[in-house]
């Protein structure tokens, strides 16, 4: 016999059901399945967590930026990451979930991030690597985001496209700027976009057959396409503006498939990707220590913050009793 909350919950579920279909959004206050809360939440706290931990590798380089421009570039986009990551953590917070406790999980190696930010940028060209492929990858991911199911998670990915579409542009136009430079400037160029290739397919996930949740996401709306179509789309978009940079991709099966209207590609090693997923990547220890440091130290900040919004709240109770 269902339980009374079991009764309760069937045009609860219909409603959801129904939303879901009309391709309408489903928001806080609203009754949502307990999986499909849990799917976002991990979701959304691992993209909060990508871009927090994606400062690192390109911070790494703020001070030796080649230029005072080049410098306010990286500092704008390295802030814009910081932001990316704030948004994120407040739409996982309308989910029912807290922030600090997030945190905690991150630098207990409870949760994921993206396991790009696991590799070292070794020289200034990783800057605009990283924009171009990096946050390139990140905008083929996210764009069908903005029609996630759920209204905060694609609200926020509006600007957030937005932002990236600034980073990716930054990149590439780093790289141009050094390919019209000397031989040692395309070299350093060429050597970087070899480093990066492959971990930039990775970053759309294992293949489809190796990727057993994506069916449920995509019944959900949360996820628009799988990571093969999103994997596809990014090799084609970036082929002809590889081919307008100069450089070459390290890959002998990349070839034009006439027939699919599509560039066939060779087969990423997912072994690397697994290890690094499972915190053997070149930086992996070091993110997360990085990561913890930054939080001790910051904690007298959310004392005094917390502090000063006691103090104010005390300050307008008091007004309020004033004539
Ligand atoms: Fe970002
Ligand atoms: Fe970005």
């Amino acid at each position: 016999m269902p339980s009374p909350a079991d009764v309760h919950d069937v045009p609860l579920q219909e409603t959801f059901d129904a939303t879901i279909a009309a391709e309408q959004r489903i928001e806080p206050r609203d009754w949502m399945p307990d999986g499909y809360r849990k799917t976002l939440i991990r979701q959304i706290a691992q993209h909060a967590h990508s871009e927090i931990i994606g400062m690192q590798p390109e911070g790494n380089w703020l001070t030796r930026a080649p230029s005072l421009r080049r410098k306010a570039i990286l500092t704008a986009k390295v802030q814009d990451e910081a932001g990316h990551g704030m948004y994120l953590y407040s739409a996982a917070e309308t989910l029912g979930v807290d922030r600090e406790d997030l945190t905690t999980k991150l630098i207990e190696g409870r949760q994921k991030y993206s396991s790009i930010f696991n590799y070292p940028t070794l020289t200034y060209a990783d800057v605009g690597t990283i924009g171009w492929l990096v946050d390139g990858a990140a905008i083929c991911n996210q764009v069908p985001l903005c029609r996630s199911s759920f209204g905060p998670y694609a609200r926020a990915m509006i600007r957030v496209c937005k932002e990236e579409s600034f980073h990716q542009r930054q990149g590439y136009e780093l790289l141009t700027t050094m390919m019209r430079g000397t031989d040692e400037q395309r070299a350093m160029v060429q050597e970087s976009v070899n480093r990066w290739w492959w971990p930039a397919l990775m970053m759309f996930g294992p293949p489809d057959d190796q990727s057993p949740n994506t069916a449920q996401s995509m019944a959900w709306g949360v996820k628009r396409h799988t990571n093969d179509e999103l994997r596809q789309r990014f090799v084609d978009m970036s082929i002809p503006q590889a081919q307008a940079l100069g450089v070459t991709f390290p890959d002998p099966d990349l070839a034009w498939n006439a027939e699919r209207g599509s560039y066939d590609f060779g087969e990423p090693d997912w072994s690397e990707f697994m290890a690094i997923v499972k915190g053997n990547g070149p930086t992996n220890l070091a993110r997360i220590a990085r990561r913890r440091a930054a939080h001790e130290d910051g904690a007298w900040v959310r004392e005094a913050a917390t502090a000063f919004a006691a103090k104010q709240a005390g300050q307008t109770r008091s007004e309020e009793v004033q004539p």
